[in-house]
């Protein structure tokens, strides 16, 4: 087992979809550990792959990282099949380094996928968990929390995001 580098906005692949995964192999399974592992390092609730470099489509996420049991979720080619309801809470990500903001959200989904031994399961998810699942599959498509905000917050994030990535490589 290894941990991942994490990457940050602006890294391009951050911002594109990320591929479909055809088949749950051995290859899958090790970066689905590795992403895990990462994850709980980090510490963060969720990771998708693209933020660690990889432009697949495969999540992990742990609402209750801290509990004894282990509430690990991963999922290959996740999608919402049903939503209902609508809540707002503060996100904040691990490739958005020191931004938080408000974010509007389905209160319940449905998300089908396939999971490590490629067999499809649909998880119905509430409260901290929808949300990351919500989370984590918009940056398989390219998109960031921040893309759910007002611009102006949005132009100041990126404005400070820019000028801290200016620093690290100064
Ligand atoms: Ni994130």
């Amino acid at each position: 087992m290894a941990i991942l580098e994490i990457c940050t906005y602006p890294q391009k692949v951050l911002l594109e979809r990320a591929e479909l995964i055809t088949d749950i192999d051995q290859e899958v399974a090790k970066l689905a550990g590795q992403m895990a592992e990462t994850m709980y390092n980090a510490p963060g609730i969720g990771l998708a792959a693209n933020q660690v470099g990889v432009a697949r489509r495969l999540i992990v996420a742990d609402a209750a990282p801290r509990t004894l049991e282990s509430n690990l979720v991963v999922l290959a080619n996740p999608e919402i099949i049903a939503a209902e309801g609508e809540v707002t809470s503060e996100e904040g990500c691990l490739s958005v380094p020191d931004c938080q903001a408000e974010v509007k959200r389905y209160e319940k989904i449905a998300v089908r996928g396939l999971d490590l031994r490629g067999e499809e399961v649909v998880i119905e998810a509430d409260g901290l968990l929808a949300i990351v699942l919500q989370h984590e599959i918009d940056h398989l498509n390219g998109v960031l929390f921040i893309d759910h905000i007002s611009r102006l917050k949005r132009d100041l994030f990126k404005r400070r995001l820019r000028k801290n990535m200016a620093k690290r490589e100064a």
